[in-house]
């Protein structure tokens, strides 16, 4: 699939299958969450450029480096929220926006509520948290707000995709590379994905 790129190694597999578990418990769901956030920060970040700099140890004069651009992470609320800790471990200078979207149940439409993000987007690179790319609404909405906001270089991490939002992604924002720790079968007639993990956010913060 194009603009596509699992992550995979057997600790991300041992953790899809704790999240996949309908008897793991919200606690334990958030660490197994968290814990792949940190190998998809860690995969995202090889495509940040970075600057030279000269850094004084304390013996001599040598070669450092920073990066280049400023990273903004922007976790899609609620399912977002778990994954931002682990990005912000490994990348403490990013600043951070936020997207407040939910699903109609009926009509599997994204309806936003909230929108908050740093200036300068179009000197950043961002990236959007979301565990689920289900019917790839609510991304490819969120993709919509950032770049009407003056988002460039952008990155989607997300723990579960479906063939159906990889395509909705690749239609409507073909520029964005997808980063994701399982690419799923297909989704239910309730645009639930299968065989996935069930509802992201009521998993995370135990509202069942
Ligand atoms: C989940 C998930 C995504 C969305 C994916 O959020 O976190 O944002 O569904 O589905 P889509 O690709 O079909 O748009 P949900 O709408 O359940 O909101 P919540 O995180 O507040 O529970
Ligand atoms: N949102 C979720 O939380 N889970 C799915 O399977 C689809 C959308």
């Amino acid at each position: 699939m194009k603009n596509l790129i699992i992550v995979d190694n057997p600790l991300i597999k041992r953790d899809v299958t704790i999240l996949r578990d309908k008897n793991t418990q919200p606690a334990e769901f958030r660490y197994a969450l968290s814990r792949i956030s940190f190998s998809l920060a860690i995969e995202i970040s090889k495509n940040f450029e970075l600057e030279e700099y000269e850094v004084e140890t304390p013996l001599e004069k040598t070669k450092g480096y920073k990066l280049k651009y400023q990273i903004v992470l922007v976790p899609v609320l609620r399912a977002g929220l778990s994954m931002i800790e682990s990005f912000l471990q490994i990348i403490p200078e990013a600043k951070v926006g936020h997207i407040g979207l939910q699903r109609d149940e009926k009509t599997l439409k994204p309806v936003d509520y909230y929108y908050k993000t740093p200036n300068n987007l179009h000197q950043s690179i961002t990236i959007l948290l979301d565990p689920m790319l289900a019917t790839g609404g609510s991304a490819a909405a969120s993709f919509n707000f950032l770049k009407k906001n003056g988002a460039g270089k952008c990155f989607l991490a997300c723990l579960i995709s479906a063939p159906e939002g990889i395509e909705k992604m690749n239609n409507e924002h073909p520029d964005i590379l997808i980063y994701t720790a399982a690419l799923d079968r297909k989704l239910n007639d309730n645009g639930y994905i299968l065989p996935g993990l069930g509802d992201a956010g009521d998993r995370t913060f135990g509202t069942f």
